[in-house]
C-alpha cells in the first residue's frame, strides 16, 4: 500500500468542502486534483445503454484509519448522513489500539457450470480430465495467464438438494480484477467438453457471488478508555457493544440490521471505487446464512482489558476492469487509498465495515441512535473525529 501521509487530520470536518479537496489533493502528492473529473454524459453513454444523464452522490473522505500499520484516507460515496462521520469516529477509537489488522485470501473467483442429467461416473471422469479442462479454460484467457493468474482448481458438487444435477466449480485466480467476465468466459469455453465428459446437457454457466474462497477479514482491539463518550465510561460502552453483538448472534432480525450497518461502510467504499456492490452484498448475505441461519458478519467481546472485534466475509473486488478505472472519480479514489492489489482494497473495505459496525453499536449501547435525531448523531460523531 502506498503511503499517503497521515489520516489523522483534526478539524477536517470543520474545513470548507473546497479546502478539504485541496488537502486531499495535497496528500495525493501527484499534482492532480481530487476527486478529478466526474462522469461525463459521454462516458456514461459508453458504460450503460440508453444513458440519459448522470446521477450524483456525495463523496466524502473518512479520516483516522490505520490499516495494517498504514494510515489510510478512505473515500466513501453515500447519501446517508452520519455514515462518514461515524466511520471516522470509530477509526479514531480503533487507532488507540493500533488500528485494524486485515488480510485477504488469494483472489479466487468461482464460476459454476450446471450439468443436467449426468450419466453414472460423471464426476470421476471430470476429475480425471482436470488437467485438460484447466488448460482449455486458461486458453480462453491468455492475458490473465500472462499476468500470473489463471485456473487453479476444478471441483464437482453433488448432493441431494441439487437433484439430477452435477455442478462444476472452476476456481480462477483473477489477480487484481473482480473477475466476473473472466470466469464467465472460461465457464462458457469448457462447458461443451464438460457436458461430453459427463454425458449431460450443459445448463447455466456463470460465476457464483458466494465467493467463499475469496474472503477478507479484519480485527481490532480497542482500549476501553478510548470508547468513553458523553456521559458513558469506556467499560460500559464496551459491555454494551459486546451485548449488542450477542443479540445479533441470537436473532436473525437483529443480525439483518447489524449487517446493514456494516454494509453502510462497505457499500460506500465499493461505490467510490467503482466496484460491484450488488455482488458483494449478495455474497455477504449468502455467507451470513451459510450455516442455515442468518448470522452477523462481525462479533465483539471484551477480553484482556480491550474491546475485541472481528469481521469476515467474501470480498470479490477489483482495482482493474469494470468501472474501477473507467470511471474517473473511482480511479482517483483508488489513487487516494494507495492500494496496489485487489487484496489490499479488500482489506480496507472489511476494516471500514468493522469500523462502521462499531460506531453503530457504540451509539446504540450508549445514547441511542435516535438521541435527538440522526442529524444530532452526525454532529456528535463529527465532533468526535478530532
Ligand atoms: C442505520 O443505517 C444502521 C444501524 O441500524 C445499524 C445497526 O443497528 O447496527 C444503526
Amino acid at each position: 500500500m502506498k503511503r499517503r501521509g497521515r489520516s489523522r487530520i483534526p478539524g477536517f470536518h470543520r474545513l470548507s468542502a473546497e479546502e478539504r479537496q485541496r488537502r486531499i489533493a495535497e496528500s495525493l502528492g501527484d499534482g492532480g486534483g481530487f476527486p478529478g473529473d466526474g462522469l461525463s454524459l459521454e462516458l456514461a453513454d459508453a458504460l450503460v445503454e440508453n444513458a440519459a444523464g448522470v446521477f450524483g452522490l456525495p463523496l466524502g473522505v473518512a479520516t483516522n484509519f490505520v490499516i495494517n500499520g498504514t494510515d489510510v484516507l478512505v473515500p466513501m460515496a453515500v447519501e446517508e448522513p452520519s455514515v462518514i462521520a461515524a466511520a471516522s469516529n470509530a477509526a479514531r477509537m480503533a487507532r488507540a489500539g493500533g488500528g485494524f489488522r486485515a488480510e485477504a485470501d488469494p483472489p479466487l473467483t468461482a464460476a459454476q457450470i450446471e450439468l443436467r442429467g449426468p450419466a453414472t461416473g460423471a464426476a470421476a471422469r471430470i476429475e480425471a480430465a482436470a488437467a485438460e479442462l484447466l488448460a482449455l479454460a486458461d486458453a480462453a484467457q491468455p492475458e490473465l495467464v500472462a499476468l500470473g493468474g489463471g485456473v487453479r482448481e476444478i471441483a464437482t458438487r453433488h448432493d441431494s438438494s441439487l437433484g439430477d444435477r452435477l455442478v462444476v466449480h472452476l476456481l480462477v485466480d483473477c489477480r487484481d480484477a473482480m473477475g466476473a467476465n473472466t470466469v464467465n468466459t472460461m465457464a462458457e469455453a469448457i462447458s461443451s467438453r464438460l457436458a461430453e465428459l459427463a454425458g449431460a446437457r450443459a445448463g447455466l454457466r456463470i460465476l457464483t457471488n458466494l465467493a467463499d474462497r475469496r474472503l477478507a477479514r479484519a480485527e481490532a482491539a480497542i482500549p476501553l478508555e478510548a470508547l468513553a463518550r458523553d456521559g458513558f465510561d469506556g467499560a460500559a460502552v464496551a459491555a454494551g457493544v459486546a451485548a449488542a453483538s450477542d443479540f445479533a448472534a441470537a436473532d436473525p432480525y437483529r443480525a439483518a440490521t447489524h449487517n446493514k450497518g456494516i454494509f453502510n461502510g462497505i457499500d460506500a467504499v465499493l461505490l467510490a471505487t467503482g466496484n460491484d456492490w450488488r455482488a458483494v452484498e449478495a455474497g455477504g448475505h449468502a455467507f451470513a446464512a451459510r450455516n442455515g441461519r442468518y448470522a452477523p458478519l462481525s462479533s465483539w467481546r471484551v477480553a484482556a482489558g480491550r474491546l475485541q472485534g472481528a469481521i469476515e466475509l467474501p470480498m470479490a473486488v477489483g482495482i482493474v476492469g469494470g468501472a474501477s478505472r473507467a470511471h474517473p472519480t473511482a480511479g482517483r479514489c483508488l489513487d487516494l487509498l494507495g492500494v496496489e492489489t485487489a487484496g489490499e482494497l479488500a482489506e480496507v473495505i472489511v476494516s471500514v465495515g468493522l469500523a462502521q459496525n462499531l460506531a453503530a453499536l457504540a451509539a446504540l449501547a450508549a445514547e441511542g441512535i435516535q438521541a435527538g435525531h440522526m442529524r444530532l448523531h452526525a454532529r456528535r460523531s463529527a465532533r468526535k473525529q478530532d
